[in-house]
């Protein structure tokens, strides 16, 4: 579909992640440079195409120095008036969809690059079916969205974690300590995966594989038995017991919530009374989040920021840019693209690290 663009938009919506600013960077530039279109930055996410527009043009000064700089400088919203989960309210979200279309129509803008998780990705593909020209771009430090590989946020958010397991390293030694590092993922357990092999932990509890604290507390003791004194266990934020929520009182439903109740401190409690041994909790939150991207995060947001603006060049609206097989793809935007990547029970890193001696805690491990 070949469509005359004049201007276009860009909207960071979700929970922030390192790499936001490379992308509206990257978008200005490729859009000023090399097709001399207008950019127009929506402040908010969709919250800012909510009655009066809240917008701001873009040009090639306002994007300088943006690459190192952490969270958006257009904002973010993750909990707005799109509220496609749950029961939405159908003429409540009607009402919203039509104020939306009318300030992309209001602001003149040829097509939108929605930055954002599965929930906004959502949200764009809905305007998208209402005729409104969407591209996607995916981000998310939880590196959760089927449709791509890869998010940016993610090396960044591993990195930290790494990073925070390794000091604790020292202080859990010195005495002699369980030190149980709660990260986030939502119903994930990328990061804990990846930081805790990174960071050489000891058990790994992730959202895909239900833990016994009994199995953990069995390794804990077996470290000990060795002269190891310390432990370091990487939980996932998501992460559950077998049978469900034992040590949650309202971890039951927690599959999908907005919300996650972090499992560290319940679980650190549980593995000192189970083990005998000294345990602290230390939750890492939205310092994962903070900060500047990495060199690799940089990297592709700066690729899908590029990508995207000649998505639209190139007529393909309504589709996500992706990493898939070791480049970029264009895939539309479906259901299918937006569902929840989790890690399978089959993935090379869960064989690695029980080749050195890493517990998940779960039925397989014992
Ligand atoms: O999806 C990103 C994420 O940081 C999750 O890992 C976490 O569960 C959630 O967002 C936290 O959301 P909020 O910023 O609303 O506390």
């Amino acid at each position: 579909m070949e469509t005359t663009i004049r201007r276009i938009g860009i909207l960071t919506s979700g929970g922030d992640a390192p790499g936001l600013n490379a992308v509206i960077r990257s978008v200005v530039k490729t859009a000023i440079i090399r097709y001399g279109w207008d950019v127009v930055g929506i402040v908010d996410g969709f919250e800012g195409l909510i009655g009066q527009p809240r917008s701001r043009p873009l040009g090639l000064a306002d994007v300088s120095g943006l690459l190192p700089r952490g969270g958006s400088v257009l904002g973010c919203t993750n909990r707005g008036h799109f509220k496609l989960d749950g029961q939405p309210d159908p003429a409540a979200l009607e009402s919203v969809f039509r104020q939306a279309a009318a300030s992309i129509k209001r602001l003149e803008i040829d097509a939108v690059i929605v930055v954002g998780g599965d929930g906004s990705q959502r949200i764009g593909h809905a305007l998208s079916l209402r005729g409104m020209g969407i591209v996607g771009v995916p981000k998310t430090i939880d590196n959760d969205l089927a449709g791509t590989e890869s998010s940016f946020g993610f090396d960044t958010a591993v990195a930290f974690a790494t990073d925070a397991i390794d000091r604790l390293h020292t202080t859990a030694e010195s005495h002699g300590r369980v030190i149980v590092v709660e990260v986030m993922g939502r119903d994930a357990g990328w990061i804990a995966l990846y930081s805790g092999i990174a960071g050489g932990a000891d058990v790994i509890l992730i959202p895909e594989i239900p833990f016994s604290l009994v199995e953990a507390s069995a390794k804990i003791a077996a470290r000990a038995a060795e002269g190891k004194r310390f432990s370091i266990v990487v939980a996932a934020e998501g992460a559950m017991p077998v049978g469900g929520s034992s040590l949650l009182p309202n971890a039951g439903g927690r599959i999908g919530a907005a919300h996650h109740v972090g499992i560290g401190p319940a679980v650190t409690a549980e593995l000192q009374q189970l083990t005998g041994r000294e345990a602290r909790a230390v939750v890492l939150g939205h310092l994962q989040r903070g900060g500047s991207p990495s060199a690799s995060d940089r990297l592709l947001a700066t690729a899908y920021g590029e990508a995207a603006t000649r998505a639209i060049a190139d007529g393909k609206l309504g589709h996500l840019v992706a990493w898939r097989d070791g480049r970029i793809q264009l895939v539309p935007i479906t259901d299918d693209v937006t569902a929840a990547r989790l890690v399978p029970a089959d993935h090379p890193l869960i064989e690695t690290a029980r080749g050195l001696g890493i517990t998940f805690a779960g039925a397989a491990d014992r």
